[in-house]
């Protein structure tokens, strides 16, 4: 589909191009629309390059289809950036800091706009916001304020994450559903090799982002935090040794993949979708991709629980993306259009349909469509849930702080030290770059 929208868009400029010409028009059909340029618009086809993350599900494909045939003058090219968020991330600053104007359009993981803000590598949106009249209070303001730095709105939200619990409901019972991470433990073990599973529990060990997240969720369900409020750094805490050794105990143990450590979110969903494993940890996007008839061997046998509790309770990661215009883009006009369409009600409505994503327009947390694709949007709790889940720290200099964790839980994964160890030194570095 999409490459027939392009192709066709293609000829359409060649057509404006010509018909330019044979008019004595000097005027070139793709010309570079500056910001103040508004005229003749309409006629021109421009292209703008929209980068993110692999999309394991169909969502962005449908969202570019739908907002170019309705928008017939902007050819929207996509641009697949790693998956790995911290690879991602990375590459961006490459770009960004050398003022590529290469990318137009990118989506922001929920840790970065600070960063990306005070770095000046993205647009205040707050003059498109107020000339279109964009409502921002149907917005969930948690998630909005994600992206506003500085009293300025740097990105909109586009989906909001959190870790969930998903199980196979052919083969877990509803009451074997564990409530614990030591009911996880055993129920892994007790499924693991039922209906040609080979493994218990999937989840993301690899050493980087993801492992930051998993980390938070055990830390967090034993009442611990990494920083407090006021970002005083709180990690060497028992609470915090409590749930890593939790973790690490896991991660070790014989219900996960030998390899675990090498799992990001690819390799975790599709080893499940693959009918490898009873449960897995990850974020809401697996219901959808589960449920996926050219992809997955497990349609219609997945179950949505909360995680495993610790002795405080359950805790999710808050995690999501946005989406943010590069300050060099030379389409700047165009950008927004795209932006205002994906992170509106109809692009979010496409993203919670089609990729399984929970949007940040609460509303549509009530449409039937919505509701019809996510059941599990609708139950008690998720909602709250998703409001509940834990943030990580908010600094400008998160990248730095998420690399000292990667690397003091890996090496206690890895035996090299332990966890008191780990917390130590993670208070340690962590105090030394948030001074
Ligand atoms: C998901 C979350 C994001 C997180 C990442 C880690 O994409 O939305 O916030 O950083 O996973 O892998």
């Amino acid at each position: 589909m999409k490459k027939v929208t392009k192709v066709s868009s293609a000829l359409l400029a060649l057509t404006l191009g010509l018909t330019a010409c044979s008019q004595g028009d000097a005027e070139p059909a793709k010309k570079e629309t500056g910001e103040k340029d508004t005229a003749k618009k309409s006629e021109e086809v421009v292209k703008i390059v929209y980068a993110r993350g692999q999309d394991a599900t169909k969502a962005t494909e449908k969202i570019i289809e739908e907002f170019e045939k309705k928008h017939p003058n902007i050819d929207v090219e996509l641009r697949e950036m790693p998956s790995d968020t911290g690879a991602q991330h990375d590459a961006y600053v490459t770009m960004l800091n050398a003022q590529s104007s290469e990318i137009d359009v990118m989506d922001l993981d929920v840790v970065w706009p600070a960063e990306f803000a005070q770095a000046g590598y993205v647009l205040p949106l707050d003059r498109f916001i107020e000339k279109d009249g964009i409502d921002l209070s149907t917005y969930n303001q948690g998630a909005l304020a994600a992206g506003n730095f500085g009293g300025k709105q740097w990105a909109m939200p586009k989906f909001i994450d959190a870790g969930l619990l998903f199980y196979r409901t052919d083969i877990v019972p509803k009451d074997k559903v564990p409530k614990t991470w030591d009911e996880l433990l055993a129920a892994a073990r007790e499924f693991k090799g039922k209906g040609g599973t080979k493994f218990g529990y999937l989840m993301q060990a690899k050493q980087y982002e993801g492992l930051v997240c998993n980390a938070v969720e055990f830390i967090a369900s034993y009442g611990g935090k990494i920083v407090d409020e006021n970002n005083n750094v709180v990690i060497n805490s028992p609470e915090a040794i409590k749930g890593l050794k939790k973790m690490v105990e896991i991660v070790k143990s014989d219900v996960v993949p030998s390899n675990i450590t090498t799992f990001t979110e690819p390799e975790s969903h599709t080893a499940f979708i693959e009918g490898q494993a009873p449960f897995i940890r990850n974020w809401p996007y697996q219901y959808a991709l589960a449920n996926d008839k050219e992809q997955s061997k497990i349609v219609g046998k997945v179950g949505v629980a909360p995680l495993p509790a610790g002795d405080a309770g359950s805790a999710a990661t808050l995690g999501g993306w946005m989406t943010a215009i590069n300050k060099y883009s030379k389409h700047k006009e165009e950008a927004w259009e795209f932006v205002k369409f994906m992170t509106g009600p109809e692009g979010q409505k496409i993203s919670a349909i089609y990729g399984g994503l929970a949007p940040t327009i609460p509303a549509l947390f009530e449409d039937k469509e919505v509701l019809e694709a996510n059941p599990f949007f609708g139950e008690k709790g998720f909602v709250e849930g998703l409001n509940a889940a834990v943030p990580r720290p908010v600094v400008p200099n998160y990248p730095e702080v998420s690399e000292i964790i990667q690397i003091n839980v890996s090496k206690a994964i890895a035996g090299e030290i332990t966890v008191e160890e780990a917390v130590a030194n993670m208070e340690k570095e962590i105090k030394a770059v948030l001074k």
